[in-house]
């Protein structure tokens, strides 16, 4: 299959990906977070296309993107404290796990059969076509699956091109990182991922506590992988003193010990700036994800606001594989 990338400003582009969507077929779609790869969450073959262009090895449920609040009531149950949370970070980074309603017209495929749906109202073009389509759209991010997260529509074109009819290229994502997803519980939320909105955010606008479940705890979002994210070589991370050879992921200004040993550096944020980091986390990973380099190491990035998210990904990309 040919792929084909349209720029979102072209006018043809939005009407061809709504064509594409009504018909079943999957497109790559600019988000605020990361580039998603959406289809109609109604249709079998969609869902079940997603998880084959991605080689995704399970059915693990998928976000479902919707025009509108009251389009997101109509597949869960908001109580008060969703309702809040989607009226104060709608349309944004927040994903919210909440009770499938009865009488949702998606897909079972799209939730795993699960009696939770995730929920999210990103900024643009998504939201639009949800709402020309009447349903909401199921995205995963548009990459193949345990590999980087695609934040420009030549990285998507690289591992899902030829799988793929068309991209729609918004230049790089502003995000950065996933969306945030939380699941509310009683008088607590459960941060499920850590990603666009810190955790402090979330505190702040809802005044209750946030916990992490354990990983491996059946609560945790079952896409919640160890090994993820992955580019070819191994990582190494809080790497204070750089050894002979390495390709480095820097941030901020100081210099670790050793940085002239380094083969190649990147610096997520020179001046550190956590926000500039995440959006640039995918593309620095993607730029050493090449099989001639086997080493990489990543300098200390702190674990507060949007450094949560950062961690995380650094973390799952890190591990044993
Ligand atoms: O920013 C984002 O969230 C991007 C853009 C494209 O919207 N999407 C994204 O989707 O990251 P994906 O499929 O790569 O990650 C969705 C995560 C998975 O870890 C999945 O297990 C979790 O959401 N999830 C989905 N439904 C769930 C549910 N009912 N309960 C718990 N976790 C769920
Ligand atoms: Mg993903």
């Amino acid at each position: 299959m040919r792929t084909e990338i349209l720029p979102l400003s072209d006018p043809t582009a939005e009407p061809r990906a709504e064509a594409l969507l009504k018909a079943g077929a999957l497109v790559a779609l600019p988000t605020e977070t990361v580039y998603g790869l959406a289809g109609d969450s109604g249709s079998g073959d969609a869902v079940a296309g997603i998880f084959a262009a991605k080689g995704r090895p399970r059915f693990n449920p998928l976000i479902c993107h919707v025009a509108s609040l009251s389009m997101g009531r109509s597949i869960a149950t908001f109580d008060d404290v969703a309702l809040q949370l989607a009226r104060h970070f709608w349309p944004g980074p927040l994903t919210l796990v909440l009770p499938l309603a009865a009488d949702a017209a998606i897909h079972p495929l799209a939730t795993a059969g699960l009696p939770t749906v995730a929920v999210r109202m990103p900024r643009g073009v998504v939201a639009r076509l949800a709402g020309r389509l009447g349903r909401p759209i199921v995205a995963p991010s548009a990459n193949l699956s345990g590999r980087v997260t695609g934040t420009s529509a030549d990285a998507v074109a690289r591992g899902l091109g030829g799988r793929i009819p068309l991209i729609l290229d918004d230049g790089p994502s502003k995000v950065g990182v996933e969306s945030t997803i939380i699941r509310p519980d009683g008088d607590r939320l459960l941060l499920l991922r850590a990603g666009g909105v810190g955790r402090e955010e979330i505190a702040a606008a809802s005044g209750l506590p946030i916990e992490t479940p354990a990983s491996g705890a059946p609560i945790a979002a079952p896409g919640g992988l160890a090994s993820h994210y992955a580019p070819a070589g191994q990582i190494r991370l809080d790497a204070q003193t750089i050894e002979s050879g390495e390709f480095v992921i820097a941030f901020g200004s100081d210099t670790p010990r050793g940085l002239e040993r380094a083969a190649a550096v990147v610096n997520l944020s020179p001046s550190g700036d956590l926000t500039e980091a995440a959006a640039n986390l995918f593309a620095a990973l993607a730029a050493f994800d090449r099989p001639q380099i086997q080493r990489i190491a990543v300098t200390p990035i702190p674990r507060t606001g949007l450094g949560e998210a950062i961690n995380d990904r650094l973390t799952r990309a890190a591990a044993p594989r």
